[in-house]
């Protein structure tokens, strides 16, 4: 079983492609389900609430557990899936959530189905993952005023300059949450008390009410 010290500790996409093969299988249950993995729901819950329409890109979509949230909590539009490991958009695409599903770093040029109406993420701006120059990528794939809801780890918010690239946006609104509830603390006490913080802002607006 994958730990998140080995996740935290990634060194660029090749070691994170091997990461993720591994770990795809049994990412739901060994890992979301037996953490109370939180922060895919409050990033869906933070979309909807602030207005987001589709169509959206789902950002270092993993097995589809953000996706899977915004159905459940009723959303209907067309949501596309970005991420580097094909193995875990496998495990995405036999869920049956997504218009379409691509393999792509994220850091890198882009060319997919946009313009988006929303650009979520939940999980990929981490320790070992993913800094904060992929957001300009993104933001070539964002209709005027389109929604983006992307957490950021607490821990590298400051250290990876995620602070200096949102204070670049205008209006960017920051809400902190738990990422995982009270089954980690037993579980996995390291990381247990973790925090996200989700940035909301409009691509080109002058800031989300709330
Ligand atoms: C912790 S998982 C989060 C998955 C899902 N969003 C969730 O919340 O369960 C991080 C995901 O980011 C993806 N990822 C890491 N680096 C990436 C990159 N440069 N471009 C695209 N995806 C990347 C990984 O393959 C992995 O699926």
């Amino acid at each position: 079983m994958i730990d998140l010290n080995a996740a935290f500790a990634l060194t660029g996409p090749e070691d994170c492609a091997r990461l993720y093969a591994e770990w795809a299988a049994s990412y739901d249950t060994g890992f979301a389900d037996s953490l109370d993995y939180r922060l895919p729901a409050h990033v869906a819950a933070a979309f909807l609430a602030h207005g987001g329409t589709g169509p959206v890109l789902d950002v270092g979509a993993g097995t589809g557990l953000l996706a899977g949230h915004l159905r459940d909590m009723g959303f209907a539009g067309e949501i596309d899936a970005v991420d580097l490991s094909p193995a875990m958009l496998d495990a995405a695409r036999a869920k049956g959530l997504y218009r379409t599903l691509r393999q792509a770093d994220i850091t890198r040029p882009l060319s997919f189905d946009g313009p988006y109406g929303g650009i979520v993420s939940s999980g990929t701006f981490t320790h070992g993952h993913v800094g904060p120059e992929a957001i300009a990528q993104l933001e070539t794939q964002a209709a005027p005023g389109a929604l983006f809801v992307l957490s950021v780890n607490e821990g590298v918010y400051r250290a990876m300059g995620f602070d200096a690239a949102l204070a670049q946006r205008p209006g960017v609104t920051l809400l902190v949450v738990q990422i995982y509830g009270p089954a980690a603390a037993e579980k996995d006490p390291d990381h247990a008390a973790q925090r996200g913080l989700i940035a909301i802002w409009r691509h080109g607006g002058d800031g989300v009410a709330g």
